[in-house]
């Protein structure tokens, strides 16, 4: 019963990324909250990060390959570039939710756009780290 929690570029930099608009929690810390409140729901966590688009492309086929029960997505800036990630979204039944910390609809207009909507369940945006937790709730009950 594993979720998977992958994180697009940059993210690996959080807690001193732009605290302004990401928070001060690291991906540690958001793998930390993720693992006790996973124990509570008897889901456990496998989070990953990389920079890059592929890899997350490769994680998504294995999500399904490994029979993971979600994903939970954080594409970082691929989410408005990346119509590879769309399709292997589209490619796999196994359910995605998509992460933002920030809400990239009250950003600049060229974040207004996310190809992973396009295929995500849900959307979970503006919340800062606790969102990650609300995402696992949601996974939690599909
Ligand atoms: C982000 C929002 C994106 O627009 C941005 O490129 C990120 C982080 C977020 O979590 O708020 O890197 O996905």
């Amino acid at each position: 019963n594993t979720v998977y929690v992958l994180n697009g570029p940059n993210l690996n930099l959080l807690g001193t990324r732009e605290p302004d608009i990401y928070g001060s929690e690291t991906l540690d810390d958001i793998a930390g909250m993720l693992e006790d409140r996973g124990r509570e729901l008897g889901l456990e966590i496998d989070l990953r990060q990389s920079n890059h688009e592929g890899h997350l492309v490769d994680w998504l086929h294995e999500a399904q390959a490994e029979g993971a029960k979600a994903v939970l997505l954080n594409a970082a800036a691929f989410t408005h570039t990346s119509i590879a990630l769309l399709d292997a979204i589209r490619a796999i039944s196994t359910p995605v939710i998509e992460v933002h910390l920030s809400d990239p609809t009250t950003r600049e207009e060229f974040r207004h756009i996310s190809y992973v909507a396009m295929a995500a369940k849900e959307t979970v945006q503006g919340l800062g780290a606790k969102g990650y937790l609300v995402a696992l709730d949601a996974a939690a009950r599909l």
